[in-house]
């Protein structure tokens, strides 16, 4: 596999690109991602109607035209927001999702957030592992993980900064 392309943020126009990407997904990485069986309606819905830039900063990557990932990172209070992530199935494991969430991190830091929180379910040690790598404090409960980061006065992201983002494809 070649090498991780540029995170950039996404915006409305990425809607059919982060539908295309969403239904890419089987249905167990779709449980993973969403925490619940979702159909192809379900997904459409979602990435047309559901997923809120107002509220949401959504990061993606692409190959070509095709979106291979994304990380939503959800507004839940004023000051903390949950984040979410997924991967194509062939581009798992190049150290993706690990850009994806330094993106996230540095996002959280400029909203002022006090919290940036994810959550998984319990048997999905990859998602954990990642969450743990940037200093996620971690609950394992019997269904859920729940990881969350405090960021408090003069946090400095432990691993190397997010390259330069582009607005936009
Ligand atoms: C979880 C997911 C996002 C990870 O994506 P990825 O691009 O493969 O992850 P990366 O290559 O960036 O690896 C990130 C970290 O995961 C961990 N990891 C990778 N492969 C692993 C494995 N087989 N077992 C345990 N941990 C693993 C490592 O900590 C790795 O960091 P490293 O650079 O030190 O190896 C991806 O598997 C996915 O989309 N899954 C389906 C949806 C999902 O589970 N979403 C999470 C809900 S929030």
């Amino acid at each position: 596999m070649s090498s991780t392309p540029p995170i950039v943020i996404l915006t409305e126009v990425d809607r059919p690109a982060i539908q295309a990407h969403l239904l890419r997904l089987s249905s167990d990485d779709r449980r993973l991602r969403f925490f619940c069986t979702i159909s192809d309606d379900g997904v459409r819905h979602y990435a047309s109607t559901i997923l809120d830039f107002k509220t949401t900063t959504v990061f993606g990557a692409f190959r070509g035209k095709d979106l291979i990932g994304m990380a939503c990172l959800a507004k839940a209070t004023s000051t903390s927001a949950e984040a979410a992530f997924s991967i194509d199935a062939n581009e798992r494991g190049t150290g993706l999702a690990r850009e994806l969430m330094r993106a996230v991190i540095r996002r959280g830091r400029e909203l002022k957030l006090q919290k940036l929180c994810m959550s998984c379910l319990r048997y999905n040690t990859k998602m954990q592992a990642l969450a743990v790598s940037f200093g996620l404090d971690l609950k394992l409960d019997f269904y859920e993980a729940y990881a969350e980061l405090g960021f408090p006065a003069g946090y400095k992201l432990q691993t190397a900064s997010v390259p330069a983002m582009t607005e936009g494809v």
